[in-house]
């Protein structure tokens, strides 16, 4: 250990970096193809890209003036799309930032956050940063999450669960009863809806009853604009207030603030894309239905977890990646044998079918 990091505080001299997707060119170049070459079905992210009235938004920006720290034109706008009052919102750079955020606000050193293997990483790894304990109580076969072991798992130091529905990497919904028993609990509860626009399904209406929940979305998938961070959630008053107490005033920059009052704007079309997307996953799904040595998880997101019976994932991911086609591997042994694709255009799944047929 050097001197530097003899200075550093333990916890976060050990963090390990947080690995997302790499740019093109560097996917290219792993895989010895060109990068135009490259079909992007790692992310999640939007093929079609931002729609042109939200680039258009982009062109007309006072970019020498701050950002509201309030955030008021923002959040009147995601409380005309949610229904829910300004008070109830706050917006983050990402989904990422408001994760963060709500470990600050709750989480002292020891302390514990759950959170449901496999799924999202940044759960843990912004509890590693909080230097919380993290406990990660597997699912089950259906991947559904084990009630009974996360009531188990919850003590009085326990102060934060993370469940994503769908839940990325495996697709499926988090379920009302199971929802209620864990809020009963009285720890917060994340609901993290990021994929809500593609599974059209949401627990919101549960925040009339419960303080301790709070909704996570994004505007990274659905609306197409991944690379301007901006996420949001919805919460009890109290919660959202101490929030937005708390965050890096100019968090939302005032690009995303004018593509997601554009997205808004023109959200017919948006959403119309997001069905689109649902459309292709289920044309990757009956396609899968006709090969053998692959089958899949059922999903409600845009993406589909798929199982290699013949291949290691790794095996078949090399394999994708030499024909340009990039999909996500995870590390969890649980995992050795499933990659996670993101639906794409009808075209990149035209070109998916044809190299899964040669991979499995
Ligand atoms: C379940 C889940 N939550 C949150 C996020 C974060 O999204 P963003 O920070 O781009 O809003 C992602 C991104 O992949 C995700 O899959």
């Amino acid at each position: 250990m050097s001197q530097l990091e003899k200075l550093m505080r333990p916890h976060m001299a050990k963090i390990a970096t947080y690995h997302g997707a790499d740019p093109s060119a560097e996917l290219a170049r792993e895989a010895g193809i060109k990068p135009e070459d490259v079909i992007r079905l790692n992310a999640n992210e939007n093929p079609y890209g931002a729609d042109d009235k939200v680039s258009e938004a982009l062109t007309k920006l006072d970019l020498h003036l701050y950002p509201d720290t309030q955030q008021r034109n923002l959040r009147a706008g995601l409380s005309e799309y949610t229904g829910q009052p300004v008070e109830r919102i706050i917006a983050g750079a990402g989904g990422d930032e408001i994760i963060d955020l709500l470990m600050r606000l709750f989480v002292e050193r020891g302390q514990k956050v759950i959170d449901c293997e496999p799924t999202f990483g940044m759960y843990g790894f912004s509890a590693r940063l909080a230097d919380a304990e993290i406990t990660s109580v597997p699912r089950n076969e259906t991947w559904d999450i084990d009630t009974s072991a996360m009531l188990e798992a919850i003590d009085d130091q326990t102060r934060i669960v993370f469940l994503a529905s769908p839940n990325n990497p495996t697709g499926n919904l988090l379920t009302e009863p199971d929802a209620r028993a864990l809020l009963e609990t009285g720890i917060v509860v994340c609901v993290d809806e990021t994929y809500y626009e593609f599974a059209q399904t949401s627990l919101s209406h549960l925040l009339e009853e419960y303080e301790n929940l709070v909704i996570l979305r994004s505007f990274s998938k659905w609306a197409g604009i991944a690379g301007l961070r901006v996420g949001y959630a919805i919460g009890s008053e109290i919660l959202i207030g101490h929030l937005m107490d708390i965050k890096q005033p100019y968090n939302i920059n005032i690009a995303g603030e004018a593509a997601v009052l554009a997205a808004l704007k023109h959200r017919d079309k948006l959403l119309k894309r997001a069905a689109s997307l649902v459309e292709q996953r289920i044309r990757i799904e009956e396609l899968i239905d006709g090969l053998d040595g692959i089958s899949y998880y059922p999903s409600k997101g845009n993406f589909l977890l798929c199982r290699f019976e013949r291949r290691t994932a790794e095996e078949a991911y090399v394999r994708l990646a030499k024909h340009g086609i990039f999909v996500r591997r995870f590390p969890q042994s649980v995992l050795d044998h499933s990659l996670r694709i993101s639906a794409g255009t009808s075209e990149q799944t035209d070109r998916l079918i044809d190299v899964l047929r040669s991979v499995v």
